[in-house]
């Protein structure tokens, strides 16, 4: 009896100091937390200002999400509607809140301007992730950059890629930083208060084979072309397009997953399966796919075959089994309760969680609250479940067993996989009100084969 209250003591107290399941300290929160209140936001200059001489890169920034990063329509709903929100139902959570601004509008944070001004104000919190937030970046605290752990050294002087260049406006500085993949790290990892890895583009990219072979983010997002960086400047060979295209860009997610699928036989007669095989070949992307805000994006393989008269029939996958394997196939259970904590609806029951057609698998990874269910709220992510999603130059196959019906007619059966992407669960931003191009299914390929049915 009294080694079992010992044991239980010593399991208490492991829980209590590893914290599990629990908000961590105040302390290790945000890397960059020291940025808070630290420089007014005249120490920054406006991207107007560089407008001037850096024309071309600045009419492409301006079509990135990275000059939208605060004013985007899913971006404002997530942190008024959503994130400040909950800061209001559960105090402690205001430090965290704040803290999507280091990302976001690193200006309005670094400035204390936290919570900022509602985009429709048009403060300088707007100007999002400007010129001059990166180009005075300098290092990461952090050797695996995380949370806004950038050093900021704003100021006359720009830090760039090129030795040896100069301007009539400002000092330029070349730094290794600026051409590392940690750079991006510094936005592209995140950590939630609950010591989970919510975000990690950058430590996909570490692992996989892009790292080994010296290929950062900036060879695919800002890739280089002969040109001009200013109106005033020499030409360059390898000018760095700054494009930051992504998810939002459906020709970067377009081919992102090349498909192939075959049957087994290439003839055969009703009553009999054929079984399908698709391969699902990830070469495009120097991370996984989908990344980043892995907890709102899904993308899933829908597998169809039409008969000689033009019947439809829609072929579920084949489970594998392993653990989690439910979350990665499209049911019409209900998820997302903790909408229903943080909007503070009674009785909420949750949405459909995934709005794709039962049966398809699904490529992603789920997020858990500290109940278990599933979460699109990545500060509110308690853990993670089964990792689904494609890696760098990974190849999934994926199976379809089919037992052809007698309805079937004599002829040639066409299969056709096709692989959609979308940025946001669907029922997710209907029920929030999110404008459609953040829900729409996005095609990121498809592939065909057929068999013969005789009799
Ligand atoms: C998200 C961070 C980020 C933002 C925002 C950003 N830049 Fe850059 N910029 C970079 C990086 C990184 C490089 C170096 C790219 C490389 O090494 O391939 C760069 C390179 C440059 C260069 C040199 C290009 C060359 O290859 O000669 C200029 C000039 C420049 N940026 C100006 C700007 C201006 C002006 C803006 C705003 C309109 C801006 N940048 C916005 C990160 C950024
Ligand atoms: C009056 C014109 C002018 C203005 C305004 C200006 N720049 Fe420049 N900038 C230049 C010129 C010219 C160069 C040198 C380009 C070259 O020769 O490659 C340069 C170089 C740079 C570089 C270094 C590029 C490299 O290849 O390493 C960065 C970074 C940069 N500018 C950022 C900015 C930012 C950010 C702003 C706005 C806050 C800004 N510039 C405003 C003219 C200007
Ligand atoms: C100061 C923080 C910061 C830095 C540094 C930064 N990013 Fe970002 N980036 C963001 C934020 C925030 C967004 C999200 C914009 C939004 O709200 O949709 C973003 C969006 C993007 C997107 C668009 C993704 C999509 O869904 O369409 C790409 C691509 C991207 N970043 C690439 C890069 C690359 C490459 C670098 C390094 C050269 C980099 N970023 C550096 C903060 C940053
Ligand atoms: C080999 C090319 C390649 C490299 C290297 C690469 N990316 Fe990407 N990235 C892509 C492609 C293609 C997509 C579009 C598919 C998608 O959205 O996942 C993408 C998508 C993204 C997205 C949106 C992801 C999503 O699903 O919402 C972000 C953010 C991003 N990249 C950032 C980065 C950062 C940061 C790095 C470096 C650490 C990087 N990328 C390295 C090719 C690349
Ligand atoms: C460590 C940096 C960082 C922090 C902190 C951060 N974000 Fe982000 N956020 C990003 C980046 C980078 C992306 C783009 C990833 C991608 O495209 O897949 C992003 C994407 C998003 C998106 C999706 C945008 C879209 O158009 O699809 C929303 C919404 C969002 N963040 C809201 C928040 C909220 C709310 C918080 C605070 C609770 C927060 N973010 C904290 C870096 C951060």
């Amino acid at each position: 009896m009294a080694e079992w209250k010992l044991m239980l003591g010593i399991i208490l107290m492991c829980v209590v100091v590893l914290g599990v399941g629990s908000l961590q300290s105040q302390e290790n929160k945000w890397a960059g937390e020291e940025l808070l209140g630290k420089y007014r936001y005249d120490r920054f200059e406006k991207p107007k200002k560089c407008l001037t001489c850096h024309e071309d890169i600045y009419r492409q920034w301006e079509q990135s999400m990275m000059s939208q990063a605060y004013t985007h329509h899913w971006d404002e709903i997530e942190y008024f509607d959503l994130a400040v929100q909950h800061a209001k139902v559960k105090p402690e959570l205001k430090p965290v809140v704040d803290g999507c601004n280091g990302c976001h509008t690193p200006l309005a944070y670094m400035a204390g301007d936290v919570t900022p001004p509602r985009p429709e104000k048009n403060s300088r919190a707007n100007e999002s992730v400007s010129c001059d937030v990166c180009h005075t970046i300098i290092g990461s605290k952090e050797g695996t950059p995380v949370n806004f752990s950038y050093i900021s050294s704003p100021g006359k002087t720009k830090y760039g890629n090129r030795e040896g260049v100069e301007s009539p406006e400002h000092k330029t500085v070349y730094l290794d930083f600026v051409r590392e993949a940690e750079f991006c790290g510094t936005c592209h990892n995140e950590k939630d208060p609950y010591g989970v890895w919510v975000k990690s583009t950058q430590i996909e990219w570490n692992e996989g084979p892009y790292s080994k072979q010296g290929v950062p983010c900036h060879r695919c997002h800002m890739p280089a072309a002969p040109g001009k960086n200013a109106k005033m400047s020499q030409i360059h060979e390898d000018v760095a397009q700054h494009l930051f295209h992504g998810a939002h860009d459906p020709g970067k997610v377009g081919g992102a997953v090349e498909i192939r699928i075959h049957p087994n036989v290439r003839e055969t007669e009703p009553g009999y399966p054929v079984v399908l095989t698709a391969q699902l070949f990830n070469g495009k992307c120097g991370h996984k796919v989908p990344s980043g805000s892995v907890e709102d994006r899904i993308m899933w393989l829908h597998v169809e075959a039409i008969d000689a008269k033009g019947k439809i029939y829609h072929l579920p996958v084949d489970k594998k089994g392993f653990e989690g394997e439910e979350y990665t196939i499209a049911s019409d259970v209900l998820a997302y309760q903790d909408l229903g904590d943080i909007m503070e609806i009674p009785d909420f029951k949750g949405l459909p969680r995934d709005g794709v057609p039962v049966g398809d698998r699904i490529f992603r990874m789920p997020y858990f609250d500290s109940q278990g269910r599933m979460t699109i709220c990545q500060w509110n992510t308690a853990s993670l479940g089964t990792d689904y999603r494609i890696g760098p130059r990974e190849t999934k196959i994926e199976k379809y067993t089919w037992n052809i019906p007698d309805e079937v007619p004599e002829g040639k059966v066409i299969v056709r996989a096709t692989m959609y992407y979308s940025k946001l669960v669907k029922p997710v931003g209907d029920f929030l009100k999110v404008p459609e191009d953040e829900t729409e299914a996005m095609l990121v390929n498809t592939a065909e084969t057929t068999f013969e049915i005789y009799y």
